[in-house]
Order: C-alpha cells, then structure tokens, then sequence
C-alpha cells in the first residue's frame, strides 16, 4: 500500500526565518504531516534564505523591487508557487501585503503567525504596542490569510506573561519562543486537515493527542 503523498508547503519569508526554520525542523519529523517544498524571500539578502539554500531546501528570492507593483510580483509568485505544486502557503515573517485577488486564490490554504494576541496589537511594533497598553498576558496567533493586514480567522494562540520588567526586546524573545511552538502544531492541523476554513468560518475537528491540546501554554479555539 502506498503512503499518501504530503501537502507541499511553501513558506515565504523577508528576514531572519526563525519561524520558517522551526517549521523545517519539525517537518524533518517523519510522524509530521507536510513537507515543506519551497522557500520563497523577496529579499534576496535575506538570513533565513541563506539558511535554506544551506539546508538544500529548494529556494527562491524574488525580489519585489523588480515588479511594477503587486500584481507583477504577485502574478511571478504564483507562477512559482503553480510550479512546484505547492498545496499550503506558510508566511513566516513575509513583511509584504497582498491583494485580495492573491489572498483569494490561496483562501483557507494560506497561513500566517503574528506576534501578538489578535485582534490586539495589528501590524508593527507589536510588542511597544502591547507595552504601551499596559496588558498582563501577550502570545502569538496563527491565523488563515485574508485581505485585512493581521486579520485573517484565527486557528491557533498561545498566550506569554508580560512582566512589569520587560523591554520590548525582551518581551518580544519570549513571545517568539512559543512561536516556534505554536506554528509547527498549527500548520500540522491545518495539513491534516483537522482545521480548516469554512465559508469563513474556521472549524476545528476534536482531536485526541493533538498537541496543542496537550500542551497547557497553548491554545485553540
Ligand atoms: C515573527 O515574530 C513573526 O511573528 C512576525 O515577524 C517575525 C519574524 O521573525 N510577523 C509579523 O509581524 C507579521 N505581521 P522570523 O523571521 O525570525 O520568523
């Protein structure tokens, strides 16, 4: 009996790439439920490329700054994306809006972390932000893409402390390491297709052991 084939993940960074190399990491699991196929940067200097290419992932820099505006870059992205038969889109701190043409075409079959509990704290800046507003409990969310920047159904949160000591500096180091937890569980839901988007609405299947489940840190819905 064959093993049914994996969704192919794509994931699309602008930097540093933790988030993507904590997705690799747990993808090299032979239990994990994606493979990822591609990573795309549209800086071509960007670390978590150069980490990638070291890692003989397949890799991609399409540099937005040779588009004439989104929908060129757009149209190239998804040519790219077509190509290498790419199931699920990952953003993993790809700092570029899309249009809703874009976002419509990969609806419920792309994701995105955010460092922030949202709706809180949308956009940049996100940990001055929640400093600034005094709150007790920050985290991170992993939600489907939509239009709105930050926006998107929420599939998964895990929550962090903000202690009266922190820095933005600090609080954001704390806020990335559940990150790394959460992105990993979540993108597994979404691949095995335990939670998905539903004339947008996101519907979780119960899951016994799922990790997310198991893991008091984190929450979903
Ligand atoms: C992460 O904290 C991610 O949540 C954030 O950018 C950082 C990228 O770090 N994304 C957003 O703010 C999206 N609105 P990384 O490159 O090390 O994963």
């Amino acid at each position: 009996m064959t093993t049914p084939a994996k969704p192919r993940v794509a994931i699309l960074i602008s930097g540093r790439g933790s988030n993507m190399q904590a997705l690799v990491d747990a993808a090299r699991g032979p239990d994990y439920p994606a493979e990822i196929a591609l990573v795309i940067s549209n800086r071509p200097d960007a670390p978590g490329l150069a980490w990638a290419k070291s890692q003989g992932l397949p890799t991609l820099a399409l540099d937005h700054k040779l588009y004439e505006g989104r929908e060129h870059f757009e149209g190239q992205l998804q040519s790219m994306l077509e190509l290498s038969k790419i199931d699920l889109v990952a953003l993993a701190g790809f700092m570029r809006l899309m249009t809703a043409p874009f976002v419509g075409r990969w609806s419920g079959r792309m994701i995105n972390i955010h460092p922030s509990l949202l709706p809180a704290f949308k956009g940049l800046h996100t940990h001055e932000q929640a400093l600034a507003a005094g709150v007790r409990i920050s985290g991170c969310t992993v939600h489907f893409v939509s239009p709105e920047m930050d926006g998107g159904p929420i599939i998964a949160q895990a929550a962090v402390p903000v202690l009266t000591s922190d820095t933005a500096d600090a609080l954001a180091a704390r806020v990335l390491a559940a990150e790394h937890k959460l992105y990993p569980l979540a993108l597994a839901r979404v691949a095995r297709g335990e939670i998905v988007l539903n004339a947008g609405i996101v519907q979780i299947q119960p899951v016994v052991n799922s990790g997310i489940n198991q893991e008091p840190a984190l929450f979903s819905p």
